[in-house]
């Protein structure tokens, strides 16, 4: 199959790995990726956020099958761009992808579908976000609306930190302020065809920058696959629960979700609520989902993309563990060090079980030397029959790479 692939992350690079490992031998172009993405498959420097570029590509180049890896070119309407010419397109239209571009319609489709989610309110000046602060109470929990690449939420004890935080927001889109919800978390995909969803394996991500889940939040420092505490029916109770009808929702109100819908989870002692919703592929828990997956990712995506999933089986996934790593460059979040070489990664790669999916990587336009381009840098990916051998392999790997200042938690895994 004629694949096109858009984006340039380690998500991109993972699914990437995950299609060409099944030996079919599609034809797959990455637009626009990154070093490591360009090593594997051809890459085009299109701008992968512009729907009538992205279209005119798809048709010129005969593409079988569009797959969007990130919320930019979803929110921008590149889903419908390309669907419009009759292309079977893996992501949701501009509509149904408000799932993730606005919390307040995300809350909207789960209070019309009857989904379990947090208590949350929609303020729409200060006094009413401090009004709902004070009615909640500490741990708070503000939220800005719209996109804001993992900096929106800000979960503190400060009451001040947290009127500051509204007050920032409010400026630019609105707030939500909802109620701290106790628990573990938990990322659930669902592949979608508008109607029917399939599930694939729990993973956990871990979204503080530091050790002990300290420090600010980003959009994710490592993940793990599968959750060996979580409940056994766990799976089937928030396909019942949560995606079904939020799909069902959305297709009634006739924005049809076709793509990932990512479910963001916490295991609270009241039950499973929804925290989130993204309408892509998860970074990171993609890197330990996809290396599980047994049933061939191709044929997933273009049923979903083809309104096909009603006939297909649920997805298998293998038994082993996976564990990944994520390294971020000096200053990330707020301010990532760019331009640094990055060294060591044929070495990571030939630890056993151990892959190296690349993000935030180019070459030197003086020496082509492998340099980090971005915050995220790159995504370490391990597999072993049990997590310590998962975990293990990882930080042996990730020992072997080097990026000066680069920063990686030394605690993901450790107490599965
Ligand atoms: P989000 O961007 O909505 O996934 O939020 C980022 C992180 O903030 C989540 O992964 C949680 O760790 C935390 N968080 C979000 N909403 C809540 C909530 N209602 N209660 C507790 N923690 C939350
Ligand atoms: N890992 C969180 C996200 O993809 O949004």
């Amino acid at each position: 199959m004629k694949i096109l692939v858009l984006g340039s992350g380690a998500r991109e690079h993972a699914i990437i790995t995950s299609l060409l490992s099944e030996r079919a031998g599609h034809e797959i172009t990455a637009a626009p990726g990154n070093a490591g993405i360009a090593a594997d498959v051809p890459t085009v420097a299109l701008d992968a956020n512009d729907p009538e570029v992205v279209a005119g590509y798809a048709l010129d180049h005969d593409i079988e099958l569009v797959v969007i890896g990130p919320e930019a070119p979803l929110v921008a309407g590149v889903a419908d761009a390309v669907r419009t010419r009759g292309i079977p397109t893996f992501g949701p239209g501009q509509q149904a992808a408000q799932l993730e571009g606005s919390k307040a319609f995300a809350k909207r489709i789960m209070d019309a579908a009857g989904v379990p989610t947090g208590r949350a309110v929609q303020a729409t000046s200060l006094l009413e976000a401090e009004q709902a602060l004070d009615a909640f109470g500490a741990p708070y929990v503000v939220k800005a609306d719209g996109l804001a690449a993992g900096k929106g939420v800000l979960v503190t004890h400060d009451r001040e930190a947290a009127v500051a935080h509204a007050s920032r927001w409010l400026t630019q889109g609105g707030v939500l302020v909802e109620e701290f919800l106790e628990g573990k978390e938990v990322s659930l995909f669902f592949l979608s065809d508008g109607h029917t969803v399939l599930p694939l394996t729990p993973a956990q991500d871990y979204k503080r920058l530091g050790d002990g889940d300290t420090g600010p939040n980003t959009g994710g420092m490592g993940a793990y696959s599968p959750l060996p505490w979580l409940a056994e029916d766990a799976v089937d109770e928030i396909t019942a629960t949560v995606a079904e009808p939020t799909v069902r929702q959305l297709a009634e109100e006739q924005t049809p979700f076709i793509g990932l819908l990512y479910c963001g989870l916490i295991v609270t002692p009241k039950g499973i609520r929804v925290i989130e919703f993204n309408a892509r592929f998860g970074d990171p828990e993609t890197q330990v989902v996809l290396p599980r997956l047994a049933t061939p990712l191709s044929a997933l995506l273009f049923a979903a993309a083809t309104g096909a999933l009603a006939g297909v089986p649920r997805p298998e996934f293998r038994a082993d563990a996976a564990v990944t790593l994520v390294l971020a460059s000096e200053g990330y979040p707020e301010a990532p060090v760019t331009g640094r070489p990055l060294t060591g990664l044929d070495a990571a790669a030939a630890v056993e079980g151990a892959h190296v999916l690349h993000a935030a990587t180019g070459a030197d336009a003086a020496s082509g030397a492998l340099i980090a381009t971005g915050g995220r840098v790159l995504s370490v990916v391990a597999l072993g029959d049990s997590f310590g051998e998962a975990r293990s392999r990882a930080y042996e790997a990730m020992g072997r790479i080097g990026l000066e200042g680069g920063q990686y938690r030394t605690d993901i895994a450790a107490r599965v």
